[in-house]
């Protein structure tokens, strides 16, 4: 391949290939990882998760017992062709989704999906999703002007091989007949229309591979094992809600959740070229544990939680140090322990800048509009110096390009389901 001969790596010639897309980005990459073995899927839907979200006890965890996210991703904005759902329809895509579930095993080492519905396809149906807090996005800060995606669908492919996100895509839209060595028995463009992709990353290694894209300094390179291009591991386990916290428990979405997926542009110029590594602690977790030395590195020596315990109380630091960490404003938002939201978030090159699509999951959409009210901290400016964005933990590296609101139902319902639950 030229790309070796330019002596590109092998990793960041994988990632370009998802965010290329295509069966010949999908052939260069079987061409260049072809010792791959992947493991196949199951005959039996029943063996499988009633929860589409039910994603961390299928995939790696690291040595703390953190769960490590798939390493690649496909987002796909999805039209429906039809008005009323059809019979023949929903057949349709369930055929196409349970062709996924037979070609490759349910986990990060084969593929985790999930398929989610937008408050504009409830819309076009007549209604609301039964017992759902399911609003059309909006702008969720003062200081943002997002697009707002209101495509029917959204189908999100996620794996630990580029090949695998890429291979499922083109199955999808109709462009294989076989996955994994398994025949297709229909794809989702038999239904749907594909308005938009987007695609990312996240894990140690994969940032620093795609810092050449916009907003990305040259004279401060991603650390080599940053799994974020923030260079701080996230996601650990104690800062997180559990899959059960964030499932709807009744109502025919029972066994659903909701999914908000913004796109944030990072500027890492200024993250990296502006402050020092102090200040990012300070930023990201609290001025105590920049104080404290508490954070080695990414943050891997920290375990399964980012001990933002031992911060000091936010307005105190924003009144007396003139500026609040990320995490130690989000911690106010906590219910039995652990925030509200599940974040699935990753890194990507989308736009031709460095950004990310910052995925979560929670009950209710209210959750996660608490959870930014959170990091907006209008409270906390008002009482001190601390800016809207100058030192209000990381809020002046991050611009919100775009929104979007999904329901994604139980399995059992995720075939082009109606306002009242029915797929059938
Ligand atoms: C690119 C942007 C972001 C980066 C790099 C980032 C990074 C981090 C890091 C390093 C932590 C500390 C520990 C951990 O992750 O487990 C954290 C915590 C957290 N972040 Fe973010 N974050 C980003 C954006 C957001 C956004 C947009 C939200 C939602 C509004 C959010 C919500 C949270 C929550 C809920 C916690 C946990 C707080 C707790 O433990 O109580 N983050 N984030």
């Amino acid at each position: 391949m030229h790309s070796d001969e330019r002596g590109i790596p092998r990793r960041a010639f994988l990632k370009s290939a998802v965010a290329i897309g295509g069966a010949s980005a999908l052939a260069a990459c079987v061409e260049r990882e072809n010792e791959v073995s992947v493991p196949g899927g199951t005959d039996d839907p029943a063996s499988l998760p009633a929860r589409q979200h039910a994603w961390n006890d299928y995939a790696a965890r690291d040595d703390a017992g953190n769960v490590l996210p798939p390493r690649h991703h496909v987002l796909l904005l999805l039209n429906y062709d039809g008005s009323e759902p059809t019979e023949a329809d929903r057949q349709r895509v369930e055929d196409a989704l349970r062709s996924l579930e037979r070609a490759y095993e349910w986990s990060n080492e084969g593929l985790l999906f999930t398929l989610g519905y937008s408050p504009a396809y409830f819309e076009s149906l007549g209604g609301s999703p039964a017992g759902v807090d399911l609003p059309e996005p909006r702008a969720l800060s003062d200081l943002e002007d997002p697009e707002f995606d209101t495509p029917d669908a959204i189908l999100h492919l996620a794996s630990d091989h580029a090949q695998v996100v890429l291979e499922a895509e083109e199955g999808m839209r109709g462009n294989r007949e076989a996955l994994n060595d398994d025949p297709v028995d229909a794809a989702l463009t038999g239904a749907f229309s594909v308005a938009e992709r987007r695609t990312g990353f996240v894990g140690e290694g994969l940032p620093a591979e795609h810092q050449d894209t916009g907003g990305v300094p040259d004279s401060e390179p991603v650390a080599e094992d940053a799994p974020l291009y923030m260079g701080f591991k996230s996601d650990f386990e104690k800062s997180q809600a559990t899959e059960d916290r964030v499932t709807i428990q009744s109502g025919p979405f029972a066994g659903g959740t909701t999914q908000h997926v913004s796109h944030i542009d990072l500027n890492l110029q200024q993250w990296y070229e502006q402050d020092g590594r102090e200040e990012r602690v300070a930023k990201m977790f609290c001025p105590a544990h920049a104080d404290s030395g508490a954070v080695e590195g990414t943050g891997e020596n920290l375990g399964d939680s980012p001990q933002l315990e031992d911060c000091a109380d936010p307005l105190e630091d924003a009144q007396q140090r003139g500026v609040v960490g990320h995490g130690q404003k989000l911690q106010a938002v906590r219910k039995d322990g652990r925030p509200l939201i599940l974040r699935r978030d990753f890194d990507s090159t989308d736009f031709g800048r460095a950004g990310t699509h910052f995925l979560a999951l929670q009950r209710e959409i209210s959750e996660f509009v608490k959870t930014r009210d959170a990091m907006n901290a209008t409270d906390l400016t008002a009482q001190s110096a601390v800016g809207r964005r100058t030192n209000n933990g990381i809020r002046q590296y991050l611009s919100v390009t775009h929104r979007g609101n999904y329901l994604l139902p139980p399995r059992e319902t995720r075939a082009l389901p109606t306002p009242e639950g029915d797929d059938a």
